[in-house]
């Protein structure tokens, strides 16, 4: 299931009108499958308006509307049929004959249910299907029971559906007590479905929808079954909490957010098996589930993954399923992504870069990653995406890299090789303040030689010079590459501020917004809730 989460109703309605007008362009003469209820009203407003400029023609389209009361006249203000004509048939270009909603007047509901359901078959099945979803998470009339009926059906209503529809009617006594409605089989059978949600009343019955089993104590869960459901939903349907985890080979590390606050953060310290980790992660988050109404949950870890399987250097995956594995332990809906990837999410939405809209993320350690954000989705691939510290910036002549290249940005700009240039710069000048310091302090690490060249020694200043220069020319090829917003440097090089950035921006050629990293190691966990 693919998920959407809208501001508001307003931007869910745009959504949704405009998954059905592609659908429209891309075969003129589909069948659609209709809802009803307050949910799709603005969508309807919508492909009206789509329709009132011109942008999509219905002359071709057929419908079939999920349901109708029982017994219900046709010109009743609260049948479907007139909803459906007042809401949308009346405002564009649709055949009458084309549109189909069950009838409630019939004498012979077993005979209308046949008729309906062969209708839907005659005209080559449900092309897309837009579906609302009851409190109760029924889909069409298809009540929360232990039997479900495939297709199309008489069905008794709920009390909490003729609670929920009263709304619509004088009083809830004049709610129909039956309905005709597809059946489960009949909406699955729909090659796309778009399931829609808004309001903070829906806000149960979708962390249900997500996070429960398949189950027909709430029906909208088999829609799991479907290999083709958008859910799109405003963030009041979708409230409630997200957990992010980041696994690091040190530290695991979790954050709860909910909208865009950050609730709770922690860290645990990484287990060295794979089951271990595994265990770790799911106990802390069922406690947290718990504690803080989860409802779903993204995973960084390092590595790559391919289908679904997780392969990392430094932790003991090799091809594990990892999203799977979670899911089934915790019962949230889990997604996993590179921990680099989700830390350059986490950047975008809660870092200093919220108003862009593509930002590269460079992490500089003990060697180099990064996340590539466009148009505020992280760009992926099957193959490795992403490894920008492996990106060539010397030629033949280039350091040895221990992917096997030469000349890798990681070997100039990482953590560990301005250490390593520095030792060698000091061993090479013992007369310099660099050697002085290093030798007082036992080795060469960062601080000690942002120390040295704090106190100004030339011999620093050299080997940070020539760090600068190749951190600036990897920035501008990225940049020409990708064409960000910002690039967002992290890592502990970068707790150096206007020390690292001054010299920078004065070493690029182009102009190029640069931003350090105000989330820093948080990052990732944070990104990873908003998978
Ligand atoms: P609603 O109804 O859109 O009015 O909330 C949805 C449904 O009951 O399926």
């Amino acid at each position: 299931m693919r998920i959407i989460v809208c501001k508001n109703y307003d931007e869910l309605s745009e959504k949704a009108a405009n998954i059905v007008a592609s659908q429209l362009t891309l075969k003129p003469d589909s069948v659609l499958g209709l809802a009803t209820g307050s949910t799709p009203l603005g969508t309807y407003k919508n492909l009206v308006k789509m329709y009132n400029e011109g942008e999509i023609d219905f002359s071709a389209v057929k419908t079939f509307n999920l349901d109708e009361y029982y017994p219900i006249k046709k010109d009743n203000s609260q049948s479907y049929d007139k909803f459906m004509k007042d809401n949308l048939f009346s405002g564009i270009n649709i055949k009458p004959e084309n549109t189909h909603i069950p009838d409630g007047e019939t004498d012979n509901p077993t005979a209308e249910c046949e008729a309906y359901e062969k209708a839907i078959k005659e005209n080559g099945g449900i092309d897309l299907q837009i579906l609302g979803i009851g409190q109760n998470g029924h889909i069409g009339f298809n009540e929360p029971d232990v039997n479900l009926n495939s297709f199309t059906h008489l069905t008794n209503l709920t009390e909490n559906t003729i609670k929920a529809n009263s709304r619509f009617f004088a009083s809830s006594d004049e709610v129909p007590r039956q309905a005709i409605t597809m059946g489960i089989a009949s909406i699955l059978k729909a090659r796309k479905i778009l399931l829609l949600a808004s309001g903070a009343n829906k806000s149960r019955v979708v962390g249900e929808l997500l996070n429960d089993g398949i189950n027909t104590s709430v029906p909208a869960t088999l829609l799991k079954t479907h290999p083709d459901v958008v859910l799109i939903c405003d963030e009041d349907a979708y409230s409630g909490s997200k957990l992010g985890v980041d696994i690091g080979g040190t530290n695991i590390k979790f954050a709860v957010i909910e909208g865009k606050n950050l609730l709770f953060k922690c860290k645990i310290k990484t287990p060295e098996k794979s089951d271990d980790i595994i265990n770790a992660i799911c106990d802390k988050t069922i406690e947290l589930k718990k504690e803080y109404n989860i409802k779903s949950a993204g995973i960084g870890t390092p590595g790559t993954i391919k289908n679904g399987l997780v392969t990392a250097d430094n932790l003991p995956f090799d091809d594990f399923p990892l999203e799977k594995v979670i899911a089934e332990k915790t019962g949230l809906y889990i997604s996993v992504d590179n921990d680099a990837n989700c830390a350059a999410l986490g950047e975008l939405i809660f870092g200093n870069t919220k108003d862009c809209e593509h930002i590269i993320l460079v992490t500089i350690g003990t060697g180099i990653g990064g996340g590539i954000i466009m148009n505020r989705q992280i760009c992926h691939s099957n193959n490795n995406m992403g490894e920008i510290g492996h990106f060539i910036i010397q030629s033949e002549k280039g350091r040895e890299c221990t992917c096997g290249q030469k000349g890798c940005w990681e070997q100039y700009c990482s953590a560990t090789a301005l250490v390593k240039d520095a030792e060698k710069a000091a061993e090479k000048d013992t007369e310099s303040l660099l050697y002085k310091r290093m030798r007082e302090n036992g080795k060469m690490d960062g601080e000690t030689f942002f120390k040295a060249l704090d106190e100004g020694c030339k011999t620093a200043e050299k080997v940070y010079k020539h760090y600068i220069k190749y951190l600036a020319r990897g920035i501008e090829s990225l940049v020409n590459i990708f064409g960000p917003d910002a690039v967002v440097l992290a890592g502990g090089v970068t707790q150096q501020g206007d020390k690292l950035l001054k010299p920078l921006y004065a070493e690029l050629k182009k102009d190029i917004r640069i931003e350090i990293s105000s989330l820093q190691s948080d990052a990732g966990a944070l990104g990873a809730a908003m998978l």
